[in-house]
C-alpha cells in the first residue's frame, strides 16, 4: 500500500511586493536582490484578514476539491508552518475548526523549510487513514524586520500557502516511493528566531544574576528590551546556510534516487525548496539536470519556506509539466538544519 497525491491546490496573497516597494522601507537594490537570490517580487497576507491558517484553509479547499471530497472526508491534517497564528496552539487545530471538519487528529510540523516534505513524509506513514490533509503555509510578513537591519533575511521570504489530499494506492505505479528525512542540529542558530522562547541565551551573565527568581521570569521570555534591539526577528549567517544548502540538496537528492534504483537522467520534474535561485541552480548544475527538469519560481513569490514545495509542485501541475506516471523529486533544506527529500510516480 502506497499514498499518492489526490489533489492540490496553491494559494498566494493578493499583495505584490516587488523589490522597489522594499527600497522604499530599507536601504537596498532590485540588482542586489535579483543578483543574489533571483527574486523580483513577493505577497504579503492582508494584515489583519489573513493568517497562516486563513491561507491553509484556502488552499486546502482547491486541495479537496480536487480529490473529489468534503472537508467532512478528511480524517487527519499535517500542518507545516514556521509562522504559526498562534504561540500555541497550532495551525492544525485552526483549520480543523475553520472547515467545521471531524473531531479528527491535528498535527504540528515544525520543520521550517522542510516542513512539507517532512510533513508529506510523516502522513504516508499514517496512510492508514483514507484522506490525509497535508498543509504547509507561512504569513512571513508579520515576523520579518523591514528597516536595513533585517534586509538580509526580510527580502527573501513570501507570504503563501499550498495542500495536499493524501490517499491510499495500490497501483504500483503511483505515488511515494519514498522519504528521506536528515538533521544536524550543530548549527540550530545559524538560521534562526530565538525569541519569545524558553532559553535565556540573549541575557549576560550579569544580568542573570541580578534576577529575582520570580520577579523576572516572564521578562526572559519577551520584553521590551528585546523588543528594543530587534531581538524578536529572525536572523540568518547567509553564507554559511549557502555552502551547506549546496552540499546536502544535491545528497538528499541522491539518496532518494539510489534508493529507487534511479539516476538524475530519470526525473522528470525536480522541485527544490525555494530557498534561493542561485542555490537550485547550483544543485541543478549538479546533478546534471536540464531547465526543463528542475522547476522554480521564487521569482515571483521569494522563499515560502513550507508552502514553497506544494506551491510549486500545483504550478508545475496546473501547467500540465507532470502526467500521471512521471518521476517527481522534491527536496528541501533549512534552518535546523533540517534537509529532506521525497521521491514519488504522479
Ligand atoms: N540589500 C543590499 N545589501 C545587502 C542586503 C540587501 N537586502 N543584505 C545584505 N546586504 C549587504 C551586507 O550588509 C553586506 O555588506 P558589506 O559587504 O558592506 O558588509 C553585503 O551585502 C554582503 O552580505 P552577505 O550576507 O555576505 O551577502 P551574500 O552575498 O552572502 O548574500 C544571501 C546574502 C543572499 C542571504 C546569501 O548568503 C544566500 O543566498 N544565502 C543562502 C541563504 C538562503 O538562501 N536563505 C534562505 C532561507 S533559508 C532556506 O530556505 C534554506
Amino acid at each position: 500500500m502506497r499514498s499518492k497525491i489526490a489533489g492540490i491546490g496553491y494559494y498566494v496573497p493578493k499583495n505584490v511586493y516587488t523589490n522597489f516597494d522594499l527600497m522604499k522601507m530599507m536601504d537596498t537594490s532590485d540588482e542586489w536582490i535579483q543578483e543574489r537570490t533571483g527574486i523580483v517580487e513577493r505577497r504579503y497576507a492582508h494584515t489583519t484578514e489573513e493568517t497562516t491558517a486563513t491561507m491553509g484553509v484556502e488552499a486546502a479547499k482547491i486541495a479537496i476539491e480536487r480529490a473529489g471530497i468534503t472537508p467532512q472526508d478528511i480524517d487527519f491534517i499535517v500542518f507545516a508552518t514556521l509562522s504559526p497564528d498562534y504561540y500555541f496552539p497550532g495551525c492544525g487545530v485552526l483549520l480543523q475548526r475553520a472547515m467545521k471538519m471531524k473531531e479528527i487528529g491535528a498535527l504540528d510540523v515544525r520543520n521550517q523549510c522542510s516542513g512539507f516534505v517532512y510533513a508529506l513524509s510523516v502522513a504516508d506513514q499514517f496512510i492508514k487513514y483514507k484522506n490525509i490533509l497535508v498543509v504547509g503555509s507561512e504569513k512571513h510578513s508579520f515576523g520579518l524586520d523591514f528597516s536595513t537591519r533585517g534586509r538580509n533575511v526580510s527580502v527573501i521570504f513570501g507570504d503563501g500557502a499550498g495542500a495536499v489530499v493524501l490517499q491510499p494506492t495500490e497501483d504500483p505505479n503511483r505515488g511515494i516511493l519514498s522519504t528521506h528525512l536528515h538533521s544536524d542540529g550543530e548549527s540550530a542558530e545559524i538560521l534562526a528566531m530565538y525569541n519569545p522562547g524558553t532559553h535565556a541565551n540573549h541575557w549576560s551573565s550579569t544580568e542573570l544574576a541580578t534576577f529575582k527568581k520570580d520577579a523576572k521570569m516572564g521578562e526572559y521570555f519577551m520584553s521590551h528590551e528585546m523588543i528594543d534591539n530587534c531581538q524578536n526577528f529572525p536572523t540568518m549567517d547567509g553564507p554559511a546556510v549557502f555552502k551547506k544548502a549546496v552540499v546536502k540538496f544535491p545528497e538528499v537528492i541522491m539518496e532518494a534516487l539510489k534508493t529507487n534504483n534511479y539516476t538524475p537522467a530519470d526525473i522528470k520534474m525536480l522541485i527544490p525548496h525555494q530557498a534561493n535561485l542561485r542555490i537550485s541552480q547550483f544543485v541543478q548544475q549538479k546533478l546534471g539536470l536540464r531547465d526543463d527538469q528542475v522547476y522554480n519560481n521564487i521569482q515571483k513569490y521569494g522563499n515560502t519556506t513550507a508552502a514553497s514545495i506544494p506551491i510549486a509542485l500545483c504550478e508545475v501541475y496546473e501547467a500540465g509539466k507532470i502526467k500521471e506516471g512521471d518521476l517527481v523529486c522534491l527536496a528541501a533544506f533549512g534552518s535546523g538544519f533540517t534537509w529532506a527529500s521525497a521521491l514519488l510516480r504522479w
